[in-house]
């Protein structure tokens, strides 16, 4: 009998989003009368762009014509929308980046669970506490976990993101090899100012690390002079790679396009006494495993940066931006202390001190008909709150918060 890969072993539950998927259906069939509205996974409600399903259309036409029929792409995305990128993300920032510095994908999750294949399995790992799932879990897959005690991993290090420190982590005492930041945060939805994330890449240069900058939401900052990209900083491109994502921006959950930014500056050991690019890797990398994101939905992102496709979604990202603001400013007045929501679609929601995350989770989900998600699923941290989502409809988003003033 073949034996299993003993990491897989060590993943504590099912993932968290599927753990509540579980019970909200469960919910729904034992309650099937009730309109259940969901504030939990972050998946966004509108529809595409007319933009970008123009796009689509005449991609998938173009397929079906054998003189523009493509078949294999590069496995590092078509320079039509690599340029595009580079062009309108990056230097309207300031931020200079050559088009093979970037790669086009099928989502942020597998390339932030993917890449860190590329680092020593004895490499250690810091993470934010509370933390998206996926970075964890990834590193327990590759066996770079230890053991767990107390739900934390040992040799993972935590950096707890607490409202005794603005939920801005403080330099691990433990030198680590990678470090994982996300900004605007999920879960937390708080951000870095341009001062503390500088402080991190000084932090990496002086301590040799890599960071791993998930800004899947940058599309959501509203206040002047929060960074959108690490590489707005000085040195970034020596210690990060950057992910992106087409989901939360343009609507892409169930397309699915994103990509990542793995500078040519950025070099790591190769073990004796020289280094490595993470740039040749990665390209490496994606050409053995990856064949490329289908032709017509690159197509349908180059249309995001069509004037009309700006346009268009700058509408439905204010439309989320206008569910945060109603959620928080309602939350706030009926007591609850309240965090995010200005600069990200998700808002952080302390719960009442009779009760724990979960327990709240089930009140919510059992006497209000709400899903939202545990803040204990993120992390040992994230005990005492839940994280409410912006991605509803603006109805759906008031009465969810009629539901939760009735319950409260
Ligand atoms: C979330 O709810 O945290 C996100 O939707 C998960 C994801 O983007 O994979």
């Amino acid at each position: 009998m073949a034996t299993v890969n003993s990491n897989f072993l060590k993943l504590q539950s099912n993932y968290l989003f599927a753990d509540i998927a579980r019970k909200v259906t469960a919910f729904k069939n034992a309650n099937p009368d009730r309109r259940v509205i969901s504030l939990g996974i972050g998946d966004v409600t509108r529809p595409l762009p007319p933009a970008v399903i123009q796009a689509l259309h005449k991609a998938v036409d173009e397929m079906g014509d054998a003189t523009l029929f493509r078949g294999y792409g590069p496995e590092q995305g078509y320079a039509f929308l690599r340029d595009v990128i580079m062009q309108y993300d990056y230097k309207v920032r300031g931020v200079t980046l050559a088009p093979d510095e970037i790669f086009v994908s099928d989502g942020a999750k597998p390339d932030v669970g993917n890449f860190q294949e590329l680092f020593a399995q004895d490499s250690i790992v810091a993470v934010t506490d509370p933390v998206y799932p996926v970075y964890v879990d990834s590193n327990v897959m590759a066996g770079r976990s230890g053991e767990i005690k107390d739900s934390q991993w040992s040799r993972i290090v935590y950096l707890p993101c607490i409202k005794e420190n603005d939920f801005v982590p403080d330099f691990p005492a433990v030198r680590p090899d990678m470090i994982y930041l996300c900004y605007p945060n999920n879960p937390t939805g708080t951000v870095l100012s341009r001062a503390a994330l500088q402080g991190w890449v000084e932090y990496a240069r002086r301590e040799g690390c890599v960071i791993l900058y998930d800004s899947a939401y940058e599309a959501f900052i509203t206040e002047a002079d929060i960074p959108h990209s690490i590489y707005e900083i000085d040195g970034a491109e020596e210690v990060a790679v950057e992910f992106r994502s087409f989901s939360k921006t343009a609507g892409f959950t169930g397309l699915r396009c994103a990509y990542t930014v793995v500078p040519k500056a950025l070099r790591i050991s190769d073990g004796k006494s020289g280094s490595v690019s993470l740039n040749a890797l990665w390209n490496r990398r994606q050409c053995t495993k990856y064949n490329g994101c289908p032709y017509i939905v690159q197509r349908a992102a180059e249309a995001v940066y069509s004037e009309r496709g700006q346009s268009e979604i700058m509408g439905i990202i204010a439309g989320y931006q206008r569910n945060a603001t109603m959620l928080r400013t309602a939350a706030s007045e009926m007591g609850f202390a309240v965090y995010g929501g200005v600069n990200a679609p998700y808002i952080w929601l302390r719960v009442p001190d009779n009760t724990d995350s979960w327990g709240f989770f089930d009140r919510l989900l059992q006497q209000a008909g709400l899903v939202c998600t545990p803040g204990a699923g993120f992390g040992i941290s994230g005990e005492g709150y839940v994280r409410l989502t912006a991605f509803g409809s603006p109805e759906d988003t008031e009465e969810a918060i009629h539901r939760l003033r009735s319950l409260c």
